[in-house]
């Protein structure tokens, strides 16, 4: 791994919020009395009931417990949304840039505002009020975010499916969270083909608990045709039509949940991971403004899907309670060429801009052309997340996409942590390529060994957490022993986050990936148990194992190994059928990108697989497989390396 280093230039700690001895300074504040810290920067945002008590937080083993601002009372969208209307109200709110590059629009604060009120008086009229969940499957398009802060001003739980999800996913997230109402579109728009997205939902009702929804919303973007059941759907413009744009906030309390979002882990089904109102707001905004070194005026753009966590907390919640101008994008990189991101920058002047290794490794393969005929001379900051971004991607990044002059931010965090954990600050941090550097306010990493021994300075190990943050998840949905299970049973009084990683001489953070079965594919999480059982559902298929292995655009992909019923005989038009059939019934992220017949797998004679042996063989790296010796059938090694699909 590359060792170099890149000083902070001039003009980034010029314009900076702060510089290196002001966030020593406040790290060293943060960490020593966070008390003292959060009561000050819990007041970046509004309070309707200011809070006394600050942090009430427990790690300790069957009491895990996580309240931030306990009795303070706020409304998250009157934070996006009400409280700029003074001073920001015509300031674009959202750009909204549309799959077509001929379509985009400019939406204020004060549109923002109407947009929201009505949707929510839409729901409202519908009987959702406090508390109640609200299931969203949407395109990116404005109403997504209208949904969201609708939600949220209502006190309502919104839980959002990315629509890249299959009926069967959507299904099993609707009746865990048990909504009443679903928001989707009749169809979502990506790289000019077509998702439709009303008719998953329609498949996912047939699925789930009987007479739960009682409404389905259908915005209309493309105007395709599309069943309406009479009684249960609704067009949203119809519905809007009949409510005005006002509609009152429902003040709730700051430990009050704001969403739920489903994510894999290393076993089961999906968790719905609970964020909370209060804390995680100011943990998002403040991220969003340190992090990006976020100025008024400056145009932010977050690639990412509002499906995931990424979307909530940098798309829509983080910068709209700074009343920043945050655009949102309903494409894709390569659509109609891969000079659209560059494209979109230039069109609406992009100053700060955040996507994924992925993206940038997708678009390095068609070479330097189709950036440099565009100008990108707005850009400032780069982001990257989602996965560890390997050294020759963020060297394209910061010398190809940002001509040296822009500061990179590789921003390391997840699902579970609802912002921001550990990154460089443009005008504080000196960046090492590769590495996510150093922990932001109030984070306080440890390393661990595998007995759970915290490692001091230059280290390799797990990576936990110390204690709380006002961004953390609070538990699992509807399962609070699971949340402890997950998180605080592997290292007592520590938050495990299921990585890796290494930390260098300087306390600087290199996240080398999962440690856990979980697989990190173009950034998205995937738990190897979910495509496992899906695989065995096929009533061709006896047994199988899924593993990662390096994936030269995705990061990781999906080695699945399959073993058949007795008699039946693997070949390509049966891989090909259960590639299709994973996709169907989990979606096209959890696509296996190998599949390898094997008429046996690896135990222990206590039955168990081991999962080693089948990640170093489709890793391509099988001269060092260790010790096999205690496998039930030592023999199956040699028919898997010889029949090994993934070869160099
Ligand atoms: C996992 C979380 C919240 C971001 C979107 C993904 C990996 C994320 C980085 C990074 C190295 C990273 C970790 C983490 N990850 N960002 N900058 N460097 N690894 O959220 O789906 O909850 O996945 O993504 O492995 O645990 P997620």
């Amino acid at each position: 791994m590359s060792e170099k280093v890149i000083d902070v230039q001039d003009a980034w700690r010029e314009r900076a919020l702060i510089d290196d001895a002001k966030y020593q300074e406040m790290y060293a504040a943060s960490v020593s009395d966070p008390e003292t810290f959060w009561a000050e920067h819990g007041k970046r945002i509004d309070w309707s009931t200011p809070f006394t008590k600050v942090k009430e937080t427990s790690f300790a083993p069957g009491n895990i417990s996580i309240k931030w601002f306990e009795d303070g009372k706020t409304n998250v969208a009157v934070n996006c949304i009400d409280r700029h209307l003074e001073t920001r109200g015509d300031q674009t709110a959202i750009i909204w840039e549309g799959d077509d590059p001929n379509e985009s629009k400019h939406i204020t604060y004060r549109q923002l505002h109407a947009e929201v009120g009505r949707m929510a008086n839409v729901l409202r009229n519908r009987g959702v009020g406090k508390g109640d969940r609200v299931t969203l499957y949407l395109p990116m398009i404005p109403e997504a975010a209208y949904a969201m802060l609708a939600c949220a001003r209502l006190g309502a739980i919104h839980a959002i499916v990315f629509g890249g999800f299959s009926p069967d996913s959507l299904a099993s997230r609707i009746n865990g969270c048990g909504s009443k109402v679903v928001i989707t579109a009749d169809e979502g728009l990506r790289g000019g083909r077509k998702v439709p997205l009303k008719a998953n939902v329609d498949e996912a009702i047939k699925r789930v608990e009987k007479d739960l929804v009682e409404h389905v919303i259908v915005v209309k973007r493309t105007g395709g045709d599309v069943a309406m059941e009479p009684g249960r759907d609704v067009y949203y413009h119809e519905a809007a039509e009949q409510v005005t744009d006002d509609c009152p906030a429902e003040q709730v309390e700051a430990e009050h949940p704001l969403f739920i979002l489903y994510t894999s882990g290393s076993t089961g089904q999906p968790k719905g991971v609970v964020h909370t109102t209060g804390g995680y707001l100011v943990y998002a905004s403040m991220t969003h403004q340190y992090v990006f070194d976020y100025h008024d005026g400056d145009v932010y753009w977050c690639t990412a899907d509002v499906g995931w966590v990424t979307g909530h907390s940098y798309i829509v919640y983080g910068p709209l309670a700074n009343g920043a101008t945050t655009l949102m994008f309903e494409g894709i990189p390569t659509y109609p060429s891969n000079s659209r991101f560059w494209e979109v920058i230039d069109k609406h002047n992009v100053n700060i801009f955040y996507t994924a290794p992925t993206a940038i490794r997708s678009l390095m393969g068609g070479g330097e052309g189709p950036v440099k005929k565009t100008s990108r001379q707005s850009l400032r900051v780069l982001g990257s997340v989602g996965e560890p971004i390997n050294p020759e991607a963020w060297d394209w990044y910061y010398n190809v996409v940002g001509e040296r002059r822009c500061s990179i931010v590789d921003t390391w965090w997840q699902t579970e942590t609802g912002g921001i954990l550990i990154t460089p600050l443009p005008g504080a941090t000196k960046l090492k390529p590769g590495s996510a550097t150093r922990p932001f306010f109030g984070v306080q990493p440890v390393m661990v060994d595998a007995e759970g021994k915290e490692l001091e300075g230059k280290c390799e190990g797990n990576l936990c957490i110390k204690d709380s943050w006002p961004g953390q998840m609070r538990t699992v949905y509807g399962d609070h022993e699971r949340f402890e299970q997950t998180y605080f049973s592997t290292y007592k009084n520590l938050y495990f986050t299921g990585d890796g990683a290494r930390r260098d001489d300087d306390g600087y953070y290199w996240i080398t990936g999962r440690v856990d079965d979980v697989i990190n594919v173009s950034g998205h999480r995937m738990g190897t148990a979910e495509v496992e059982s899906s695989l065995v559902a096929h009533p061709k298929v006896s047994e199988a194992a899924v593993v990662g292995y390096p994936h030269n655009l995705k990061g990781q992909g999906i080695y699945a190994y399959v073993t058949l019923n007795e008699g039946l005989e693997g070949d390509d038009a049966l891989r090909k059928e259960l590639v299709t059939w994973v996709r169907k019934d989990i979606g096209p992220i959890a696509s296996p990108d190998l599949i390898q017949f094997a008429p046996g797998l690896p135990k222990t004679r206590s039955g168990k697989i081991m999962r080693r042996i089948l990640r170093k063989i489709a890793e391509d790296d099988f001269g060092s497989l260790g010790d096999t010796s205690t496998l039930a059938e030592p023999a199956v090694v040699d028919d898997l390396i010889e029949n090994r699909q993934n070869r160099g």
